[in-house]
């Protein structure tokens, strides 16, 4: 599936014009990210039986959403990082005004790349435009970015800190499986819901746990949260306590994908790589 997104993507950065853009684009997109939000929706098309390689352009959409979330996030604004995905920041290596800008397209054309689908009908094209802007806008992911940016230096209570997580990063993650639930007809997609949220969470709450016991060179990026004195589950509960509840967010997924039937399904596999990630 990586190898599928990855030539999409590449297919995507030769149709921009600007070849400064187009050089600055490709910079932080081919810069190997994991990939795991397209491959998620991909692989909820494929556990409906239905051709993943007919909705590649809608996968990519998603890494190009996630892609711009990133650029933005590292800028000086923001979190003021100088690594990302192994390579010095994009701000740093074409400067900020390119970063911005090249943030700007990707999100534009993410919505671009579904709107023109030729394989989908107008009706779940919107169905997948409402979701994804839905889930990044500004009672979304934007949300989770404003409440982490005020979380600079306070101590969150957990509640708090899980809504922060919620929203800046399970809810790319709720688009991802819902919108692939979407595509391929399913109605009831709240179980996909419950899913991306918790697998949000644990993604989240693991890479506090990375940061704090990984080095910069296996994390490919700078340890900004302990730089910038910000709540993490390890702040709070600590590593020990940490890894607890990750073992119980686990359980909660476990017993969901029981109530999806997919234990025999390659996406069931995907899940139990990326809760068993290191990096
Ligand atoms: C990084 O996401 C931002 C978080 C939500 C923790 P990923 O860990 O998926 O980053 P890439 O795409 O692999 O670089
Ligand atoms: C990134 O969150 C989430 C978004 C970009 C929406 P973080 O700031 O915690 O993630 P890293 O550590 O930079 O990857
Ligand atoms: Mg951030
Ligand atoms: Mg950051």
């Amino acid at each position: 599936m990586k190898n599928i997104i990855n030539d999409a993507l590449k297919k995507y950065v030769l149709s921009i014009n600007n070849p400064s853009l187009r050089d600055a684009i490709k910079y932080s997109l081919l810069a190997g990210g994991k990939r795991i939000r397209p491959i998620l929706f991909l692989e909820v098309i494929k556990s409906y039986g239905l051709n993943p390689l007919d909705y590649v352009d809608i996968a990519i959409s998603l890494e190009l959403i996630h892609t711009y979330s990133l650029i933005h996030d590292d800028l000086p604004s923001m979190d003021n990082d100088s690594i990302r995905r192994g390579k010095p920041t994009l701000h740093i290596a074409y400067g900020e005004s390119t970063a911005i800008l090249a943030g700007d397209a990707l999100l534009t054309d993410s919505f671009r790349l579904i709107s023109s689908s030729l394989i989908l009908d107008s009706n779940i094209k919107t169905k997948l435009i409402e979701v994804l802007s839905e889930k990044t806008g500004s009672n979304g992911m934007i949300m989770g970015q404003m409440l982490d940016l005020a979380s600079e230096g306070v101590e969150l209570p957990l509640f708090d800190l899980d809504q922060m997580y919620e929203k800046k990063t399970s809810n790319l993650i709720v688009a991802s499986l819902v919108m692939g639930a979407i595509v391929s007809d399913e109605k009831n997609t709240q179980l996909w819901s419950n899913l991306g949220f918790i697998l949000g969470l644990l993604f989240q709450i693991q890479d506090d746990v990375l940061e704090e016991t990984l080095s910069v060179d296996i994390i490919g990026k700078t340890k900004s949260d302990t730089i910038r004195k910000k709540p993490t589950y390890v702040s709070i509960l600590g590593l020990n306590e940490t890894k607890m509840h990750i073992l119980k967010l686990e359980n909660e997924i476990t017993k969901i994908i029981n109530k999806l039937k997919l234990f025999d399904s390659s996406l069931y596999q995907l899940i139990l790589k990326i809760i068993n990630r290191s990096n």
